[in-house]
């Protein structure tokens, strides 16, 4: 049998995803853009067994539940119609990667599991066929399959919504920081708050609307040199994300008053000239854009506000194989 190890990358959305327009094929409302992490990732083995009599799903050593591992069959069986295959799968999993905490580990690990699976399938995908099946899993995993910078085109069906990577003057030299606020699992899936979004907030249609025209301004900024207006529009993207959530019915928010108390630590070293913004995800933690030059005193005077851990992170790698072996 072939095991296939791959490690794929998280990544932060520069203009979020937030709700599907097909929840079955993983369509988005909206295009979205993100930076691919160096510092967080899941590597992932899969070996299809001929003999298994069902699927196998081992996270960080220990063997996962009924419910945990139905998602990862449901995924499997996607790449089982391709490679026209029954063959049930060992799936092993380390995720370096703080879980479900607004990290966005969801993306790097379905984006690890679509190419070591395709791969152990005997598929042979390119670049977008791969970006295609990740999005499956997670949509947000359909942007960890290409490093540096990526848009996720919303597309109209299976075919069009795909993620390429995106040019970006490489003078920008981005920089984001993960504080980690709160690593407990947060209590509203991004799946569950997304779903709840678009059936009850009045402000969703407006949001899917500003967040694809963001997207591609957002394109050709990242080709310019104009990091504030980079900065401006990470930050309004995530504020009108979250302001979806408190016009639902009934309301909810990912933000706790750590949270808030960055946000405004951000905001406070940016108006003391240090090039600053902040984004939040599905989660209570803040991630912050800066750049090469500052990331020292922006991470000093993070660490010096907060009890928190800080990780600097630079643009990370595309998802590769990194073992392939018989066992
Ligand atoms: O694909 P998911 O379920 O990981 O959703 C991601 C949603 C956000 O992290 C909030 C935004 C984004 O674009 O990553």
């Amino acid at each position: 049998m072939l095991a296939v190890t791959a490690r794929a990358h998280t990544n932060i959305a520069l203009i979020k995803y937030w709700g599907k327009a097909d929840s079955e094929l993983m369509l988005p409302a909206n295009s979205s853009v993100s930076m691919t992490l160096d510092q967080f990732y899941t590597e992932t083995t899969v070996t299809f067994d001929a003999d298994a009599t069902a699927d196998s799903f081992v996270l960080d050593g220990v063997r996962q539940d009924f419910l945990a591992t139905t998602k990862i069959t449901r995924f499997l069986d996607i790449v089982r119609a391709l490679a026209n295959t029954a063959s049930f799968a060992h799936v092993e999993s380390v995720n370096h990667v703080p879980t479900a905490a607004g990290l966005a580990s969801s993306a790097s690990a379905f984006a690890a599991l679509a190419l070591a699976a395709s791969t152990a399938a005997g598929l042979n995908l390119t670049q977008q066929e791969l970006t295609r099946l990740a999005r499956r899993g997670s949509g947000s995993a359909s942007r960890s399959i290409n490093g540096g910078f990526v848009i996720w085109h919303r597309g109209h069906d299976d075919a069009s919504s795909f993620a390429e990577p995106v040019q970006v003057n490489p003078n920008l030299n981005l920089r984001m920081l993960a504080v980690v606020l709160d690593h407990r699992q947060k209590r509203v899936s991004s799946r569950q708050g997304m779903a709840e979004t678009v059936a009850t907030s009045p402000y969703f249609p407006a949001w899917a609307d500003a967040a694809e025209a963001a997207s591609h301004a957002m394109v050709r900024a990242l080709t310019g040199s104009d990091f504030a207006e980079i900065g401006a529009m990470v930050e309004r993207s995530a504020l009108m994300m979250h302001a979806t959530t408190l016009a639902a019915n009934p309301p909810f928010t990912y933000f706790q008053p750590e949270t808030l108390a960055t946000l405004q630590l951000v905001q406070d070293m940016r108006a003391k000239g240090l090039p600053v913004y902040a984004t939040m995800d599905a989660g209570p933690n803040v991630k912050v854009l800066t750049t090469a030059d500052a990331v020292l005193q922006v991470q000093d005077q993070l660490a010096a506000a907060l009890n928190a851990p800080i990780t600097v992170c630079a643009p990370g790698p595309d998802a590769q194989i990194i073992k392939e072996e018989e066992v």
